[in-house]
């Protein structure tokens, strides 16, 4: 069965140090691009949809998308993902609608309805055997397209909350808030990363999963090619790829990744655009993107460790 839930998948990351990239789609291009570098690399794959994705491509085009990929796939363990659902009604929909995975992200709310809203979606997903993940500490701003966190001690995960949260609410995996965050501008001057909040957290709840958001790198390659190419993305910075790698070798069992895929696709439709003026057919401006995607994601299950790890994940 290549649909499963991340369980197994969980187990085998934290024990051989590595994780799984959390990829999210919006449309085929990004889909197939993400899926050929897998079945090359046979990594595992999580195909994560935010509520934008599936209000921009509607549901039912995302799932028939997805679902081509799992069929194409059979010997690649595919997680579908429900990214930052925002209430119990949008969780309960995509566990109705046969996701295999949902995030609740009730982070901005108190700690106590941050329990709340978690157990009653932990309750209805397990039921239906699907599993959840939710949210302590605060990235920033409105989840899918954050700027920069200024001062991020204030809005790192606590510890001892995270051990409380996740005996309460029965969650099988949890993102922290170690100072990443969403979007092209992550931060200001340099890179500031609480790696050692994965470790006091690991060490008070071992064996549990963890989960990093705004993870992308913001790869130099395609912000050059963008502004070379007439874009405007001056001090565009990401999150190093060498913490995602020491993180991933940490009780990090997901990496989220958005904004490297959109920064691969608008890189190379830009150069199409500029280097071929008469060009109109999307065939020949997507398909350069999509190959972008593509080689882009096989580096980064190279930088997650999770590349050749399909087999021991089924
Ligand atoms: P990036 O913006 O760094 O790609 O993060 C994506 C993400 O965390 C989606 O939930």
């Amino acid at each position: 069965m290549p649909l499963v839930t991340s369980k197994k998948m969980f187990q085998m990351a934290y024990k051989n140090g590595y994780a799984v990239g959390a990829f999210n789609v919006n449309n085929m291009e990004i889909t197939q691009g993400i899926i050929q570098a897998i079945a090359e690399e046979k990594a595992p794959l999580i195909l994560q949809v935010s509520r934008g994705a599936r209000e921009y491509a509607s549901n039912s085009y995302l799932t028939a998308i997805m679902n081509v990929a799992v069929k194409e796939n059979p010997d690649i363990p595919i997680v579908t993902h429900l990214d930052h659902g925002d209430n119990f009604e949008t969780c309960k929909q995509f566990v109705d609608d046969g996701f295999t995975s949902v995030m609740i992200d009730a982070s901005k709310m108190p700690f106590a309805e941050n329990i709340k809203v978690t157990k009653d979606v932990v309750k209805y997903a397990h039921d239906h055997g699907v599993v959840v993940e939710a949210e302590l500490g605060q990235l920033g701003g409105i989840e899918e397209d954050v700027v920069g966190v200024d001062d991020v001690a204030k809005h790192l995960t606590d510890p001892n909350q995270a051990v409380e949260f996740v005996e309460k609410t029965g969650v099988d995996s949890l993102a922290v808030a170690v100072g990443t965050s969403h979007g092209a501008y992550k931060f200001k001057t340099e890179p500031k990363l609480a790696i050692d909040r994965i470790q006091e957290i690991q060490d008070k709840l071992p064996g549990f999963p963890l989960v990093m958001h705004g993870s992308s790198s913001v790869l130099r390659e395609f912000v050059d090619l963008i502004n070379k190419y007439g874009g405007k993305m001056p001090n565009a910075m990401g999150v190093p790829e060498s913490a995602i790698t020491q993180a991933s070798k940490m009780a990090v069992c997901k990496v989220n990744i958005d904004t490297d895929l959109r920064l691969a696709l608008t890189a190379k439709i830009r150069q199409v655009f500029a280097e071929k003026a008469g060009e109109f057919d999307p065939r020949k401006y997507l398909g350069p993107g999509r190959d972008a995607i593509k080689a882009m994601v096989k580096h980064k299950l190279h930088v997650l460790g999770c590349a050749g790890k399909a087999a021991e994940c089924l």
